[in-house]
């Protein structure tokens, strides 16, 4: 089903919702190692609160749902949720943004449900490494739950890898061959800055460097709603995504989204502070017109684009788009 369309044409049919700021892992590039103050529970949306929100943002043409986290597996009963959205009467797809830890568990659980498929980060293949990139977790685990997910037939499983120079560049092979090897679908992501400059890797570099293993192929996507690009390698039965918030100026026009906090804050942008609040209303019994008109209001108030800066990647400002906080990001779900 086609979105309603903001100010600026794009169609927004996809709700990204963050059903927990709790995180089993402090990855690097997201969280502190003592983590960070967590969201008082009774703040948090009840699995029936974050119903209704779908309902009404159904009926303001969002057709799509991705749950995120933090983690997402965390939350107690995620299938309970998976199976009351699924049955919403416009929504198509459910799916889930995981770090992938407690997937094997769960896989079939999920599917059962309801969920279509899933998302893993996967920022490394090397055992050790993957311990000091998240600081608590067992590369073990996420390939146990990447299997169960095919396994259970949440398909296509998708691996994001943020490409962090010095750290994980030295696998970008590695990862494009398991392409080829093992039919994943890996999509190389540039790494935003938050709170911090940082030296992101351009696309056009992972790029080149794969261009080792043979030619790119534009390839049409796996099934997705998302900003990444997809190519192929030559006989490889899995895809290569790249996704480019900071080297690509017309990102943002293909933007189809919007995020529900853990709170129930509304953002119309990743990359920008602006928020309406959905969980007051919620629970002062608005109904759903009241909740469908907010929804439509962050529809319309969409930015056209963020404003981080490709050339040194920080942000050009702060407050607005370009005042977001590592705090945040961990809250949002990227
Ligand atoms: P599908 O294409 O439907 O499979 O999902 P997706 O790629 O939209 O979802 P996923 O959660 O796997 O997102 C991958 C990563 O892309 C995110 O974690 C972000 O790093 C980045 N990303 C996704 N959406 C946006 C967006 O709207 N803006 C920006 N700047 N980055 C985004
Ligand atoms: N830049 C880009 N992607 C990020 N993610 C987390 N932090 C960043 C960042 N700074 C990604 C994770 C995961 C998704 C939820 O967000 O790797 O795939
Ligand atoms: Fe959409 Fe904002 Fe992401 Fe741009 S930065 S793609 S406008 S969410």
């Amino acid at each position: 089903m086609t979105g309603a369309p903001d100010s600026c044409g794009r169609s927004i049919n996809y709700l990204r919702i963050s059903v927990t700021d709790r995180c089993n892992l402090r990855c690097i590039y997201c969280l502190p190692p003592s983590g960070i103050p967590l969201i008082p529970r009774n703040h948090i949306l009840s699995y029936e609160e974050i119903l209704s929100v779908v309902r009404a943002a159904t009926e303001a043409g969002i057709s799509k749902i991705r749950l995120t986290g933090g983690e997402p597996l965390v939350r107690e009963g995620l299938p309970r949720l998976v199976e009351m959205l699924s049955g919403v009467q416009r929504v198509e797809e459910v799916s889930l943004t995981t770090n992938g830890t407690l997937l094997s568990k769960q896989a079939a659980a999920l599917k059962q449900a309801g969920l279509t498929r899933v998302n893993v980060s996967l920022d490394t293949l090397n055992a050790g490494k993957y311990r000091d990139i998240t600081r608590l977790g067992e590369l073990r685990d996420v390939l146990d739950g990447i299997e169960a997910a095919r396994g259970a037939g949440l398909l296509p499983v998708k691996i994001n890898m943020v490409v962090i120079r010095g750290v994980n560049d030295d696998e970008i092979l590695d990862f494009a061959r398991m392409t080829v090897d093992q039919e994943w679908h890996v999509r190389f992501i540039e790494r935003m800055p938050f709170n911090s400059a940082v030296d992101f890797v351009p696309t056009s570099e992972v790029q080149q460097r794969i261009a080792t293993l043979g030619q790119l192929e534009p390839r049409v996507p796996p099934t997705g709603n998302g900003p990444a690009a997809y190519y192929r390698l030559p006989g490889a039965t899995g895809t290569i995504g790249f996704i480019t918030p900071l080297s690509e100026a017309a990102f943002c026009s293909r933007c189809n989204r919007l995020r529900l906090s853990a709170e129930g804050k509304l953002r119309p942008c990743l990359l920008s502070d602006d928020e309406i609040d959905l969980r007051t209303p919620l629970r002062n019994n608005a109904t759903s017109e009241e909740l469908r008109e907010l929804v439509l209001k962050a529809i319309a108030s969409k930015p056209e684009r963020h404003h981080l800066e490709a050339g040194n990647a920080t942000p050009l400002k702060t407050g607005g788009a370009g005042g977001v906080t590592n705090r945040k990001m961990s809250r949002i779900g990227g």
